[in-house]
């Protein structure tokens, strides 16, 4: 496989993506060719706007940000234990670039433009799924917008992985189907946030994520100023639950293929831990997505309030110690208290007083062998 890849040096990148892999796990991937698929699992506002960019920048990669929005938006009174089976075959057909699964949530004109975010995806606003490169997301609306699902398809084949990011997945049994499917090389990078920080961040986005909260909450009636708490609480039980299961308690068909991530190690280290998730997926680490990740992390911004849900250049280390002295002592005390357990899995130190709190020389990241 190395003489081949001097040989061709057009396709090299795929060909070293496609061959890193099989050196770490026999995996099933005899059927598939070689073709690598990427659940990039996190929840809202914990930087996956940022980490899906980080796949989707990459020239191998074929990116959708979300799918599972259509699912949630799609019935009455939706809740999310009811609809993880619809999220998962959705995301079971997707993964392989079967987009007629979207008939059920689409219009009958179907147009590029019906997916979700769809030009955050750096593959949905070049060839060969549109006719040019757009250089930026308002040009690839203008531009790229086509009508059918055909150029998809054909985009998503072309590119050697596809990468889903969803936040609307609190377990990892029900994809063990797709662990074990033969058609399917599936690595799970799950990317987890300190639970203040998340809150924080929810907290000054009043009412923008009531729509998907309440279907966490499964549409139970709890008090307006307990919403967040319970959310958090459903959150952080999540992550919880999904590293136990990968990580202390693996199925054989699990093992090798759960990377877990902390948004404050990426922050103090972008292009270290970048680098890793590559290397876990098989993807090669370019000069271009080194330059983007310089960019994107080493901005001025505090990246709050109008860019909500965009990936802007910010100061990383900043934006991810923001709520140590924004959030009053109280809302933190109440935080620790329903996600406490995950906190203390995942490496994130309580703090006992509002004076630790604000001291922002004491440091509550404690070092982690995560996998
Ligand atoms: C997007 O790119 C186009 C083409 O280069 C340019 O004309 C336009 O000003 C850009 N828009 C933004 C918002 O940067
Ligand atoms: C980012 O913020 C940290 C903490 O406030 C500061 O030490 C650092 O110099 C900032 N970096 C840039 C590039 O502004």
């Amino acid at each position: 496989q190395t003489l081949h890849v001097t040989q061709c040096s057009q396709t090299s990148t795929v060909l070293l993506a496609a061959a890193k892999p099989r050196l770490f796990l026999l995996s099933n991937s005899a059927q598939n060719d070689g073709k690598v698929h990427v659940l990039l699992l996190s929840s809202w506002r914990s930087g996956s706007s940022f980490m899906g960019q980080v796949f989707s920048q990459h020239p191998s990669v074929f990116y959708l940000m979300e799918p599972a929005w259509h699912v949630w938006t799609k019935v009455e009174k939706p809740r999310a234990g009811l609809l993880r089976m619809a999220v998962r075959d959705l995301l079971r057909s997707l993964l392989q670039c079967d987009f007629s699964v979207m008939d059920s949530y689409f219009p009958e004109n179907a147009h590029v433009s019906s997916l979700f975010m769809w030009t955050v995806s750096r593959a949905l606003c070049s060839p060969p799924a549109c006719s040019i490169t757009a250089r930026n997301e308002s040009q690839c609306r203008q531009k790229c917008d086509v009508k059918g699902l055909q150029k998809v398809e054909k985009a998503c084949r072309t590119h050697s992985h596809v990468v889903l990011k969803e936040v609307r997945l609190f377990e990892l049994k029900s994809l063990y189907p797709l662990l074990q499917d033969p058609n399917l090389d599936l690595r799970i990078v799950h990317l987890v946030r300190d639970p203040r920080a998340v809150y924080r961040s929810r907290d000054a986005l009043p009412g923008k994520l009531m729509f998907d909260s309440t279907i966490v909450l499964e549409q139970k009636d709890i008090p307006a100023a307990e919403v967040q708490y319970s959310v958090m609480q459903e959150v952080c039980h999540s992550h919880l639950e999904i590293y136990e299961t990968a990580i202390l308690k693996p199925p054989p068909f699990l093992e090798g293929r759960y990377k877990m991530i902390r948004y404050e190690d990426m922050a103090r280290n972008p292009l270290k831990e970048v680098s890793d998730i590559y290397q876990f997926v098989g993807l090669e680490m370019t000069k271009q997505m080194e330059e983007w990740i310089y960019k994107t992390t080493h901005g001025k911004g505090k990246g709050t309030g109008k860019q909500a849900f965009q990936v802007i250049p910010r100061n990383a280390t900043q934006v991810s110690e923001a709520w140590r002295t924004m959030l009053p002592h109280s809302k933190v005390k109440r935080v620790q208290e329903v996600c406490g357990e995950a906190m203390e899995l995942l490496g994130y130190r309580s703090v006992h007083s509002e004076e630790e709190q604000k001291r922002l020389d004491l440091d509550l990241l404690l070092v982690r062998e995560l996998r």
